[in-house]
């Protein structure tokens, strides 16, 4: 089943169980239409993939592609990125997380509800295995302000070279549609450094 039913499902979630084997999991936050998850799916059969995304109709079009393309590596849960984080998932249980294009919520009486906030971001960090990786890009100046202050000096990670990591992967939907309107992108990476230097 490529749909994870989050009422349902073992909590905290079991990899093995899920994906039917046990490979490096990499966690879409915010999955959107799925392009990029597709896409990295499958160039890399050794991966697995969990799509999370709260909109119901991005969820459902990213489980009806997944089972267009055949790829065995996908799974997709609707639910939260608050949900997976604190309520779901494991610690120390995920290879790489990505946020990509965060919703920026412009209007100021609407900042609380901006993904990028410390708990969340310590959440995280707890959630990476040793070695394990949280890549973020964003188009907007201002949330990418907010992004770099949350991520800046999180016990336990240090930072690596976003746009390095970035040139190895494929461009999400948003990000498509941004480069032609010649939109400035920021990105972040940080690992999660060994378990005993946190
Ligand atoms: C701007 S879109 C970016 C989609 C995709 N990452 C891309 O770059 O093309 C943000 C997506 O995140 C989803 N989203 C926003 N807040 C979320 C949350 N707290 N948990 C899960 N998904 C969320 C939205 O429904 C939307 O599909």
């Amino acid at each position: 089943m490529i749909a994870v039913d989050p009422d349902a499902v073992t909590v905290p979630l079991r990899w093995e169980e899920l994906f039917g084997r046990r490979a490096p999991v990499h966690v879409d936050l915010g999955s959107g239409k799925c392009r990029f998850l597709l896409e990295l799916a499958a160039a890399r059969s050794d991966i697995d993939l969990l799509g999370v995304e709260r909109a119901r109709k991005y969820f459902e079009l990213g489980c009806q592609r997944t089972a267009r393309r055949g790829l065995p590596n996908v799974r997709m849960l609707h639910t939260t990125g608050e949900d997976l984080l604190f309520r779901l998932l494991p610690e120390a249980s995920v290879a790489a997380f990505y946020v990509l294009f965060p919703d920026p919520w412009p209007k100021k009486r609407h900042h609380k509800r901006r993904f990028f906030r410390r708990e969340n971001a310590l959440r995280i960090v707890e959630c990476l295995e040793p070695g394990g990786r949280l890549l973020v890009k964003t188009d907007h100046p201002e949330y990418a302000e907010v992004i770099e202050e949350v991520l800046h000096g999180l016990p336990g990670t240090r930072p690596l070279d976003a746009e390095a990591l970035f040139a190895a992967l494929p461009l999400t939907g948003f990000e498509h549609k941004y480069r032609i309107e010649g939109r400035p992108i920021r990105a972040f990476a940080l690992e999660r450094t060994l378990l005993s230097e946190s």
